[in-house]
């Protein structure tokens, strides 16, 4: 369990869906155009972790830099809530984003002259909250990150794992409804990306905000209540890791701690499994037992599932 289950008063304003409609996005760099997403629909309602998983250049960043308001789709809607916002002018959309979604990024972007202490009040100074409530706020979320001892390190001061919560401090710094992490743990070993996840996790679960996490890292996936598969700049399908979960899970008394090493089996056995579904559906196609429809609607299922793990299997190196 996170700290940051058991302060109260920090966070309460509770999430809202995020909606992507048929987004398109095309960068233009000179005549070079690059298609980074072709249509991409998705929903992420509050209340839970989600998780976007795919290839590098598959267009997890640029999905949430749209998502989040950082960036404007080409073609295609965003809501959050019933507020459209790819649509808002400049200002107001900078406006918005500030008071409404928390970012956490892959390469820390913390103030590197300021402390922990300092880089945390930003976005309270911003906002224009009394001193006060922004040196009673800014306690408080350090303290839910477990660095309160650290408030006067600067980052060069701090490791990558506290640099990384210091940062997801600063995202939750005005209570926003909706998180966007882009692949927070990438550079962090387990225990600390552990810790990371705890915190996103109970961000989305104890205190309804919509969770979003692009990520290589199955430390992560693991946890996810549901990853959506991006490629080549579309969706390809949604995935419930529900075995995973299970088996990742304390069972047994254990610590819940299976580690990388465990997980490959898990994946591995999963895989097999998957493969053998799919001989045992060609066979039953074959011997006429099942129709070509419902051959072809479970055929589809098995391969996303597949891709999945594979997937899942690529970036634990298995
Ligand atoms: N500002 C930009 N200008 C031109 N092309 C870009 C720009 N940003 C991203 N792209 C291209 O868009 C595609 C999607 O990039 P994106 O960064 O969204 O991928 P990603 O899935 O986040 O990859 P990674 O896992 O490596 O972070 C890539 O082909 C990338 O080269
Ligand atoms: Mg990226």
């Amino acid at each position: 369990m996170s700290v940051i289950d058991s302060i109260s008063g920090l966070f309460e304003r509770r999430g809202v869906e995020v909606r992507g409609e048929r987004l398109i996005k095309v960068y233009r760099n000179g005549p070079l155009e690059v298609q980074a997403l072709r249509g991409v629909t998705v929903r992420f309602p509050p209340g839970r972790m989600y998780v976007v998983m795919g290839p590098s250049g598959s267009g997890k960043t640029t999905l949430m830099n749209l998502l989040g308001g950082v960036d404007r789709p080409t073609g295609g809607t965003v809501y959050h809530g019933d507020m459209r916002i790819d649509n808002l002018g400049d200002t107001e959309l900078d406006d918005h984003r500030l008071d409404y979604v928390g970012f956490v990024f892959q390469t820390i972007n913390l103030v590197p002259t300021l402390t922990a202490w300092d880089n945390v009040e930003l976005p309270l100074l911003f906002k224009k909250v009394p001193k006060s409530k922004r040196v009673e706020r800014v306690e408080k979320l350090l303290e839910a990150v477990g660095l309160r001892g650290k408030a006067r390190h600067k980052p060069s001061e701090l490791s990558g794992g506290e640099q990384q919560r210091v940062a997801i401090a600063v995202a939750l710094a005005n209570d926003p409804p909706i998180i966007i992490a882009d692949e927070p743990t990438a550079e962090l070993d387990y225990e600390n990306a552990r810790k990371i996840v705890d915190i996103l996790h109970a961000l989305a679960l104890k205190h309804g905000k919509t969770v979003i996490v692009t990520t290589h890292d199955p430390r992560v996936a693991v946890r996810a209540d549901k990853i959506i598969r991006l490629e080549d700049g579309v969706t390809k399908g949604e995935y419930t890791p529900v075995e995973l979960e299970k088996a990742y899970a304390p069972t047994t008394g254990g610590s819940g701690e299976a580690g990388v090493y465990g997980l490959t089996n898990i994946v591995r056995a999963r895989l097999a499994r998957v493969q053998e579904e799919i001989e045992e559906l060609r066979r039953k196609l074959v011997s006429g037992e099942i129709g070509i429809e419902e051959a072809f609607e479970r055929y589809q299922d098995l391969q996303r599932q597949k891709r999945a793990l594979e997937d899942l299997l690529a970036s634990i190196g298995g």
